[in-house]
């Protein structure tokens, strides 16, 4: 795979001493902004890549690469993914997908018209815990309750609260718990139990914008909570209760540090099957195979996914009138 990397910011300099571990990826341009132009040409020289933009149109006239990883602020990626796919390449997109349902199902529409590959880069989909999880929480009798809880004091809360608003806390820019967050539990919830029946979001709102809040995923004879918070902290960790036992999610679900298995007696046995310490590694792994492949059957099936967690996001930030993206 041939990548543009589109951004400069804190996921990618994350991303960067990844591909190291990575040999069939190979980084040909990165694309950030005119005012941070020293930092993209800092990391275009610290990881040998080919080139540097901070135009988006110069950079996808470049037929040197066949896939953009778009990783700008939120409310960018409809825009860039969709010049990206028009451009003829494939496109793997940041969390959360786009603001709106529509814009997904617009990119989709594009990308399946050019049989190109979409993907979300959601960790979680893709590790090896996951796959752990999954087939545990399958062994725990009928599913119950399903709690997760992702709470992170973050230090742009502070930034917030003294009056300046960056990107995460932005709502004109897609911030928020929610969008920032939480969507790592949706994901979780929706890849073990699919599309809920009904959706409801009670959330702290600052300045119209969410900084914690509690979503209630209803699937009948299953009630998920999905807790995201960035004003305050707890032991980030998920449950996931059956009738016969429970599953403990330790840390975040971003990550899935390991999972605990705990019986109704009370005995417990604790599992880490990680691939590789980097949490993007196994999404990037297999989203180069899909792309060498052309497998759009898989592209696909993760689009229905992702298209579930549009939804629950749209519903819920109407239910909290939480406006994300336009001027209120
Ligand atoms: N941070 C994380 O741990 C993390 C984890 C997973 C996913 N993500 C997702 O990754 C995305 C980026 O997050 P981040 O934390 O890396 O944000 P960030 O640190 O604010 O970085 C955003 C990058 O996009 C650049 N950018 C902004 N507008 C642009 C434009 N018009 N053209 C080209 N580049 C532009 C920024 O340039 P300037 O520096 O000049 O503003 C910066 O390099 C978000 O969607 C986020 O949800 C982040």
């Amino acid at each position: 795979m041939k990548l543009a990397i589109f951004g400069s910011g804190k996921i990618v300099q994350e991303f960067l001493p990844l591909i190291k571990d990575l040999p069939e990826i190979q980084v040909k341009a990165i694309l950030g902004t005119k005012r941070s132009q020293e930092k993209t040409e800092k990391l275009q020289a610290t990881y040998g890549i080919e080139a540097a933009y901070t135009d988006i149109d110069e950079c996808l006239k470049s037929t040197d690469f066949d896939t953009v990883y778009v990783a700008v602020p939120n409310h960018l990626h409809y825009a860039f993914a969709k010049k990206a796919l028009a451009a003829g390449k494939h496109v793997i997109c940041e969390k959360p997908f786009t603001l709106k349902y529509a814009e997904l199902l617009e990119l989709e529409r594009l990308a399946l018209e050019k049989e190109l590959a979409l993907v979300e880069a959601i960790t979680n989909q893709y590790l090896a815990n996951y796959q752990g999880i999954k087939e545990a929480s399958q062994n725990i009798g009928q599913l119950k309750i399903i709690e997760c809880n992702y709470s992170q004091y973050s230090s742009r809360y502070d930034a917030f609260k003294a009056g300046t608003v960056l990107p995460a806390f932005d709502p004109k820019k897609g911030g928020g718990a929610l969008m920032d967050i939480n969507i790592y539990n949706i994901h979780l919830v929706v890849g073990l139990l699919g599309k809920p029946q009904r959706v409801q979001y009670f959330a702290n709102v600052e300045r119209a914008i969410d900084t914690s809040g509690m979503l209630i995923l209803d699937y009948g004879d299953v009630k998920a909570v999905c807790i995201g918070a960035k004003d305050s902290a707890a032991t980030i960790r998920s449950t996931i209760q059956g009738n016969e036992g429970s599953v403990v999610v330790n840390g975040p679900t971003n990550t899935l540090e390991s999972y605990t298995i705990e019986s109704l007696a009370g005995e417990q046995e604790t599992f880490d099957n990680k691939r590789h310490p980097h949490r993007m590694y196994d999404e990037f792994k297999q989203f180069s195979q899909v792309i060498k492949n052309k497998d759009l059957t898989f592209v696909k099936q993760q689009l229905e996914h992702s298209k579930i967690v549009m939804e629950i996001v749209e519903t819920a930030l109407a239910d909290a009138g939480i406006v994300l993206g336009e001027e209120k």
